[in-house]
């Protein structure tokens, strides 16, 4: 039995547990998969901690994905350019290979639910390290232009200006913002606090599609805006299952089928 699990502080509420025993059931993987509380001061030791007992590979959310970011010894092109790790795999030869599965796991999600990036006008709220995990694969596929929008402009504006050299991309404060776009993902956390961004009416081009990157039994106050403006909603759930797939090909080679599973974990919100 392989161990695998899943870094964080608090770590109690994650799903991954359940979904990556989903996903080693249906593929006949023998893994087992455990939650763990890293201490908030020592991530690297509870790293060392787990190899040491055999452990081969992890997962890591808040907050450690930035400590993880530091501690790899080798870092996957993507992983590098969003400053964050929240896939840990420990090499034949010891070393701890980093890579974060979080923004694939976003743009095939979109993908399940039709949403087309390829020439489209796509914005995103926030500037953090959420949205710092997604600005390259959105970007890789080739959106006419991806505007980069935060409550502090200059986080937007250096966001920007980071990934210009992957395409047409702006950073902005709320106000700057002119639709209409049709594509328009929340990655701020102001969901969490019931908070709505201060954004136009006419943010959405006939047909848009909204994608909230966080997820709750009920919809987002951002997702309910969005709905009453008349474009598609998604939350992030599926985004959540996605980028959990992604790992757990990276660790087994073996690529699950997610649907049943992200079926599974909405009845169970
Ligand atoms: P995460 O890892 O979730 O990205 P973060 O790096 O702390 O967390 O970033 C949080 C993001 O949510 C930021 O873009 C933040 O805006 P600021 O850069 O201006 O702080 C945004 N955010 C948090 N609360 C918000 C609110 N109530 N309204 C609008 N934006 C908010």
């Amino acid at each position: 039995t392989d161990r695998y699990c899943v870094f964080g502080h608090p770590v109690g509420h994650s799903k991954s547990p359940g979904i990556h025993v989903a996903f080693a059931t249906q593929t006949g993987q023998d893994i087992d998969y455990t939650a763990i509380e890293a201490p908030l001061d020592d991530f690297p030791g509870a790293w060392r901690a787990f190899t040491a007992a055999g452990g081969c590979g992890a997962n890591v959310t808040v907050p450690f994905k930035e400590d993880a970011f530091r501690l790899c010894d080798v870092l996957s092109p993507r992983a590098q350019r969003a400053g964050a790790v929240n896939t840990l795999v420990l090499g034949k030869d010891g070393q701890t290979w980093g890579d974060t599965t979080d923004g694939v796991g976003l743009v095939r999600d979109l993908k399940h639910h039709g949403v087309a990036l390829a020439g489209s006008r796509v914005l995103v709220l926030g500037a953090g390290g959420a949205v710092r995990g997604i600005l390259e694969p959105l970007l890789v596929e080739g959106p006419e232009q991806l505007m980069v929008a935060n409550r502090t402009p200059a986080k937007a504006e250096a966001l920007a200006a980071d990934f210009a050299d992957l395409g047409a991309i702006h950073g902005g404060g709320f106000e700057a913002v002119a639709g209409p776009f049709d594509v328009v993902i929340n990655g701020t956390s102001a969901s969490l606090a019931g908070d709505l961004p201060p954004l136009p009416d006419d943010l959405f081009a006939e047909g848009a599609s909204a994608y909230d990157m966080m997820y709750g039994a009920e919809p987002t106050v951002f997702l309910r805006w969005a709905s009453a403006r008349g474009a598609r909603c998604t939350d992030g759930l599926g985004m959540l299952v996605e980028q959990a797939a992604e790992s757990f090909f990276l660790w087994r080679n073996r690529r699950p089928d997610t649907a049943p599973v992200l079926e599974a974990l909405r009845k169970s919100l």
